[in-house]
């Protein structure tokens, strides 16, 4: 496996491969991997026939107050994780490569990065947006994938592909979760040993939905309130938001259709830690 963190070299690499006619898969990451990242490796070799596998903490789409200094790193470790889940290179330019001196360019995607998560994180999204697009237009890949972990992302992704003619596929990954089902995330690690056992509530919340629905709830203010008296059950937990959406548009919806999907979604914080998750359910 080699390790690439020039955009000239990146640019070189992957300019010969696509020369020789082969398939360039890419994965981005912000490292500190685990499973859920080595799933999204592993499908990528599936669909391509070489896996960039990119690690970039991305300054741009942090807010001031949120984590960027502390986000988990341990570069060493990610190297042989990827090599193992099949990536044949490696992706990790510094910030002043990414982002020099006079840097002034950002992508706005709008209208679906003002809900959910955008509420809370307004320029979240537009970091997101312009670092995935560098990372497309240094390696130009036929394929990317990306994890329904993180559902709005992946939908922001899709939009902006569409809207500038990236002319690339884009794969959404399932949500590799641990054995109670709290979904893995970088950031589990901030947990303390309390918050860790009650953050499988994001995901019993989720199955509630389920059951819910297919059991012929409708009514998306019942469900979300069922979902709401679970969470709050044991406080402190603060709920950001649960929301039942359109998977594709995700705006709210107030009742379910049968024979369509919906993405219920909620961001929840256990002891200062923010976790996300969300379910694609298919209506009866
Ligand atoms: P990061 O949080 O490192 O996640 C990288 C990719 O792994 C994303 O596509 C994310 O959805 C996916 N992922 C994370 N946890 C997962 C899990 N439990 N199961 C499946 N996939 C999972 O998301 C980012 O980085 C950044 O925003 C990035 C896209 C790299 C841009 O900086």
């Amino acid at each position: 496996m080699k390790l690439i963190t020039g955009i000239p070299e990146m640019q070189r690499e992957a300019d010969a491969l696509r020369r020789e006619g082969r398939r360039i898969g890419v994965v981005p990451t912000m490292g500190y991997l685990h499973e859920g990242h080595l799933s999204l490796i592993r499908i990528a070799a599936r669909h391509a026939d070489v896996v960039i596998a990119t690690v970039f903490v991305n300054p741009t789409q942090f807010a001031p107050e949120e984590d960027f200094s502390k986000y988990p790193r341990d570069p060493e470790r990610d190297l042989s994780l990827a090599e193992s889940a099949g990536a044949a290179i490696v992706f990790m330019p510094e910030i002043g490569e990414m982002y020099p001196a006079g840097y002034v360019t950002y992508v706005e995607v709008e209208t679906i990065t003002k809900v959910l998560e955008g509420k809370f994180r307004p320029a979240h999204f537009r970091g997101v947006a312009t670092v995935v697009a560098k990372l497309f237009n240094i390696i130009k890949p036929h394929i990317a994938v990306f994890g329904q972990k993180d559902a709005q992302q992946a939908a922001v992704v899709k939009q902006m592909v569409r809207d500038l003619n990236f002319g690339l596929e884009i794969i959404v990954a399932p949500t590799v979760r641990e054995t109670d089902g709290l979904a893995m995330s970088s950031r589990n690690v901030y947990l303390s040993a309390d918050g860790r056992a009650r953050s499988t509530v994001l995901h019993r919340s989720l199955r509630l939905a389920e059951g819910l629905i297919v059991h012929g709830e409708r009514a998306c203010p019942v469900i979300v309130s069922e979902m709401r008296k679970l969470i709050e059950s044991r406080p402190p937990a603060a709920i950001d938001y649960i929301s039942i959406a359109d998977p594709v548009t995700l705006e709210e919806l107030s009742s379910l259709k049968a024979g369509k999907d919906v993405l219920v979604s909620m961001a929840v914080r256990i002891g200062g830690v923010r976790l996300i998750d969300n379910a694609v359910v298919r209506v009866p």
